[in-house]
C-alpha cells in the first residue's frame, strides 16, 4: 500500500509527547504538514524539531494552544484556518477513588477528554465537507469499554468520546469526511514506563520489566507487551488515507488484543 499525504494538512492535539507525538511524526513521514499542539510555546517548538530531525524535510508548524479551552481552541483556528485531517489525540487520565472525585474534577476530564474534541470537530468539518474530503481521528481507549473502578472519570469521557465520533460520522454522511475512533490499549508512553518501574521494581531490562508488568497487571493482553506509540500511529496515517475511504463511525482497535471481545 501506498500512502501519499503530500496535500493533506493535519492538527494532532496534545502531540508534544507519546502517542500524538508519534502520530505527529508518521503523518509527516507520510508527507502531510502536521501542527504539532501543546501549552507552551517551550514544548511545542521542541517537538517540532524532533519531527524535523526525525523526518528529513518534514512540513511542521508549532502551535501553542490549551485545547481544553474554547479560547484555545479559536487560537489554534486563528493559527490553522484550514485543515484536513484532525486527530484528536489530547486526553488526561489518572487514578483516583472513585467516591472522591468531585464535581469540579468531573467537568475537568470532560473538558479536555471530550469537548476538546468536539470543538475542534465544530470548528474544522464544515470547511472539510466544503471540500468534500476530510479525516477525523480520535484517540479513545480499553477504558472506553471496559471501565476501570480506580479511572471511572476517565474511562466515562473516553466512552462519550466513541459517541462522539459515531454521531459526527453522520453529521458527515456522504460527505467525503470520514470520521473514526482508534480505540488505544496500554502503550509505552513516558509515564507508562515510571508506572511500570513503580509496579515492577526498576532494576532488570525494560522488555524484562515490561513483560513482567504485563503477565501481573495486564493479563488479558494477547501481545503480552506494551504497545508502542508508533503502532497507534500506523492505524491514524492508514485512517487518514484515502486507502479508509470506505471506513467511518467505526471504533477500530489497536489494543494487543486486549479488550476481550469479538467486536468492535
Ligand atoms: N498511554 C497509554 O497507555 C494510553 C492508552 C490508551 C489511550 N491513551 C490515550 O492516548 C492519548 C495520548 O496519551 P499519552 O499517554 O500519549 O499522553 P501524554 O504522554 O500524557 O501526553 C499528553 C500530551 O497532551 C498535551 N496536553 C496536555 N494538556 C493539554 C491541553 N490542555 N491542551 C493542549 N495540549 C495538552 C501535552 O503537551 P504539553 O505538556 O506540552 O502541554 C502532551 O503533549 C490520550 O487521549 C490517552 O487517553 C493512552
Amino acid at each position: 500500500m501506498h500512502i501519499d499525504l503530500n496535500e493533506r494538512t493535519a492538527v494532532v492535539s496534545g502531540s508534544t509527547q507519546g502517542i500524538g507525538f508519534a502520530i505527529a511524526q508518521a503523518l509527516a513521514g507520510a508527507g502531510a504538514h502536521v501542527v504539532v499542539n501543546g501549552r507552551s510555546p517551550g514544548s511545542t517548538g521542541a517537538a517540532a524539531e524532533r519531527v524535523r530531525e526525525a523526518v528529513a524535510g518534514a512540513r511542521v508548524t508549532p502551535v501553542a494552544a490549551d485545547l481544553a479551552t474554547a479560547e484555545g481552541a479559536a487560537a489554534l483556528h486563528e493559527a490553522v484556518p484550514e485543515v484536513d485531517i484532525l486527530v484528536n489525540n489530547l486526553g488526561i487520565f489518572g487514578s483516583r477513588d472513585p467516591l472522591e472525585i468531585d464535581d469540579d474534577e468531573w467537568r475537568r476530564y470532560f473538558e479536555v477528554n471530550v469537548l476538546s474534541a468536539v470543538r475542534l470537530i465544530r470548528t474544522y468539518l464544515p470547511g472539510m465537507r466544503d471540500r468534500s474530503w476530510g479525516r477525523v481521528i480520535s484517540v479513545a481507549s480499553d477504558s472506553a469499554v471496559v471501565i476501570p473502578a480506580e479511572m471511572i472519570h476517565y474511562g466515562v469521557t473516553k466512552t462519550a468520546l466513541l459517541a462522539v465520533g459515531r454521531g459526527f460520522a453522520k453529521a458527515a454522511a456522504g460527505s467525503g469526511v470520514t470520521v473514526n475512533s482508534v480505540i488505544a490499549g496500554p502503550t509505552h508512553t513516558g509515564g507508562v514506563e515510571d508506572f511500570v518501574a513503580e509496579l515492577v521494581g526498576a532494576d532488570r531490562p525494560w522488555d524484562e520489566a515490561q513483560r513482567q508488568f504485563m503477565r501481573e497487571h495486564r493479563p488479558l493482553s494477547l501481545i503480552e507487551r506494551l504497545i508502542e506509540p508508533s503502532e497507534i500511529a500506523n492505524l491514524v496515517v492508514y485512517l487518514s488515507s484515502e486507502l479508509a475511504s470506505a471506513t467511518t463511525g467505526g471504533a477500530l482497535r489497536v489494543d494487543g488484543g486486549y479488550v476481550d471481545s469479538i467486536l468492535p
